[in-house]
């Protein structure tokens, strides 16, 4: 019972990796917040796990509704000792098909949000015995895909922003998961039929691991860096690829 005593936050939780992720903490103690845009799928979750699980309809990319958010779980839970910014979108462009609506969108989600989330929540952070926070990036952060445009961007800047705030913000820990690829509703959302296919086919044979990730894999990373068995582990990133990213073409 890691998080015993323990409240998480976590974005995107109704659904891949917030959803594993959300059910792991509350088996392991926890009480959990958990945001998402759709709330059907939350309301759902909250059926499927209890009264551990707090369901909170909101938008990872609207700011104005961090402070209300923060305010709630003051109110009424008192304490947070884990921030997972997790909530994503998938929607691939590149430099010269990109358009101003597509890029604001995932830039907002994908890191305004979690930057202010970070911001609104230190307070409360600072407060625990093991405060920390664990954003989500992606290997697109370090892999240039050829359609990754600004998805690989927005990943590498809530990177690198976890690493900064290892300085910046003192007195919580900042973690980084960058999965590779996992088989969530994202990969259906994001793609085509026929490339979905393709990649369900295509990654196992490349992966070293043999296969696509799963939801329950990242699940479990995102949980050991917000344990007290990594209280001396601040500013890292863990990729879980599967093997993925150490590929050569040369073989
Ligand atoms: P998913 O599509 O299964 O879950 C994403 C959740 O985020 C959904 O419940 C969705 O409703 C929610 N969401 C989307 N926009 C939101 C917003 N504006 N506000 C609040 N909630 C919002 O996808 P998955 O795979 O679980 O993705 C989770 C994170 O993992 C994302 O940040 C994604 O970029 C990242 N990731 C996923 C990989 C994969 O292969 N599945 C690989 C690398 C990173």
């Amino acid at each position: 019972m890691r998080f015993k005593q323990r409240v998480a936050l976590i974005t995107g939780a109704a659904s891949g990796i917030g959803l594993a992720t959300v059910k792991q903490l509350i088996a392991e103690g926890a009480t959990v917040v958990g945001t998402d845009i759709n709330q059907d799928e939350l309301s759902q979750v909250a059926v499927d796990t209890g009264s551990q699980f707090i369901p909170y309809y909101s938008d990872a990319g609207d700011i104005t509704q961090i402070e209300p958010l923060m305010a709630m779980i003051e109110t009424k839970l008192g304490q947070l000792d884990v921030l997972v910014n997790n909530a994503g979108i998938a929607r691939f462009a590149n430099p010269e098909t990109v358009e101003t609506g597509n890029y604001d969108l995932q830039m907002n989600i994908l890191v305004k949000g979690p930057v202010f989330m970070v911001k609104h929540a230190t307070k409360l952070l600072r407060a625990s015995s093991n405060g920390s926070v664990v954003n989500i990036a992606s290997v697109a952060a370090r892999m240039s895909l050829s359609h990754s445009c600004p998805y690989g961007l927005a990943k590498a800047a809530i990177w690198k922003f976890t690493e900064d705030c290892v300085v910046t913000v003192p007195g919580v820990r900042h973690n980084a998961v960058l999965p590779g690829f996992i088989h969530t509703p994202i990969i259906e959302k994001s793609y085509t039929a026929a490339a979905t296919a393709r990649i369900l086919d295509t990654v196992p044979k490349i992966v070293p691991a043999g296969r696509m990730g799963t939801a329950q894999d990242i699940a479990h990373a995102i949980c050991f860096l917000a344990s007290d068995e990594a209280t001396f582990i601040n500013g890292a990133h863990l990729v879980v690829d599967g093997g993925l990213s150490r590929v050569s073409p040369l073989g």
